[in-house]
């Protein structure tokens, strides 16, 4: 098993989702396919999956870059490394 760290950056915005109530397990390990949720893929690292318990229907903001602060759910954390992704590749090259 790999002891994976950090998660994988699953995209870079967010995923808005009208959920009805239920329990949903929202992945934190990054490396789902079917984002937000959990696809089973965290078996291979260290994550676990984040119950969510929805008692009304609501609409969230899911993380999928997976460095939010307040995870699962988005906090414009990803802003900043679009931002720094840009940097790198505006830098030029000696
Ligand atoms: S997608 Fe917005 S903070 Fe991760």
């Amino acid at each position: 098993m790999n002891n994976q760290q950090f998660p994988k950056i699953a995209g870079l915005k967010s995923i808005k989702q009208e959920l009805i109530p239920g329990i949903y397990d929202i992945c934190l390990c990054g490396r789902s396919s079917s984002q937000p949720f959990c696809d089973g893929s965290h078996k291979e690292t260290s994550f676990k999956p984040f119950k969510l318990v929805v008692e009304e229907e609501k609409r969230f903001s899911f993380c999928t870059c997976k460095h939010s602060a307040t995870l699962p759910f988005c906090d414009g954390y990803h802003k900043q490394i679009v931002e720094e992704l840009e940097d790198l590749n505006n830098r030029q090259v000696p």
